[in-house]
């Protein structure tokens, strides 16, 4: 074509595609190139916007490497990561929330009742429930991984201070499906600003902040995985999460249990835990795949 305009470059792409690409990507692409082309026109991009948005992403690249994931939080402060995860969620389940850039494969086995807490100082949790199906029975043999932050705030990838696999465990349910673990309450904190993805905040006039979570890999056979997180009812964050993660039925009480009543038994710090301590018991539901 030699004579591309402004009216029908749209149709033009679509005409430049072979014939024998993947029908998935072709649709993909028709839609993907017709948004984009949208976008451009109806705000009448400049070359010097154009030439700013190209400089972000080549930023984005240059910063990003197997750490460090830029374009993932990109996606995740644009509500793209949370709108996939909404589109692709079956009813019936726990729902599913991001898996943001600090999961790591590999985590250690955590025993039923085991301790992530360690000498880390902050208030104790324990968090129990049951992996189960969408009629309500426990899933035996499914495994949870478990990762979360430090109380600095910082996940262990970021800090020099904490092992590979501190704050990450890995349960596997037995009959009655249950997962129990301690460990510290969570703390609510940034996500990475000190790349292109901080210049976007500051732009956009937006904060950096996450409500506080634990997160959750839940996998079993013969059901979809689900990854999801859980917020304590009473988070500053709750309503301005800024990778958009907060599902209602994410939102869990935690619960000031008085000192003296930790289980006598059943966990690692069974017997250590004389004050007060934190509880959430949050059941995870699977779909059948
Ligand atoms: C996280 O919860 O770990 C996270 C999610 C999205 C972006 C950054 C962090
Ligand atoms: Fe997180």
């Amino acid at each position: 074509m030699r004579n591309v305009t402004k009216d029908n470059i749209t149709d033009v792409f679509m005409d430049y595609m072979g014939p024998d690409v993947n029908p998935r990507l072709r649709e993909v692409m028709q839609s993907l190139v017709t948004h984009l082309h949208a976008f451009a026109k109806e705000v009448n991009l400049t070359h010097a916007e154009w030439e700013k948005g190209i400089e972000f992403l080549e930023r984005s690249g240059e910063i990003s490497d197997a750490d460090r994931h830029e374009f993932v939080l990109l996606s995740d402060v644009l509500g793209l990561s949370s709108l996939v995860d909404m589109i692709n969620t079956v009813p019936g389940g726990t729902s599913s929330s991001v898996l943001g850039p600090f999961h790591i494969s590999g985590a250690p086995p955590l025993p039923i009742g085991g301790d992530m807490k360690r000498d880390f100082d902050g208030p104790v949790l324990l968090a129990e429930g049951v992996v189960k199906d969408t009629d309500g029975n426990p899933i035996e043999g499914a495994t949870v991984d478990i990762w979360q932050t430090a109380p600095n705030g910082l996940y262990s990838s970021q800090d020099p201070e904490q092992d590979t696999y501190s704050f990450h465990g890995l349960q596997t349910t037995g009959a009655d499906g249950r997962y129990a673990f301690t460990s510290v309450k969570p703390v609510e904190y940034e996500v990475p600003t000190d790349g292109p993805i901080g210049d976007f905040f500051e732009a956009c006039g937006r904060h950096a902040w996450r409500p506080s979570h634990l997160h959750f890999i839940v996998k079993a056979d013969g059901f979809r995985p689900l990854v999801t997180e859980v917020f304590p009812d009473d988070d500053p964050y709750l309503d301005q999460d800024t990778v958009f993660g907060v599902r209602e039925d994410l939102v869990m009480q935690y619960e000031t249990m008085p000192a003296g009543s930790f289980p006598a038994e059943g966990f690692a710090l069974s017997g250590k835990v004389p004050g007060d301590y934190l509880k959430i018991d949050f059941d995870l539901t699977l779909v059948r795949a």
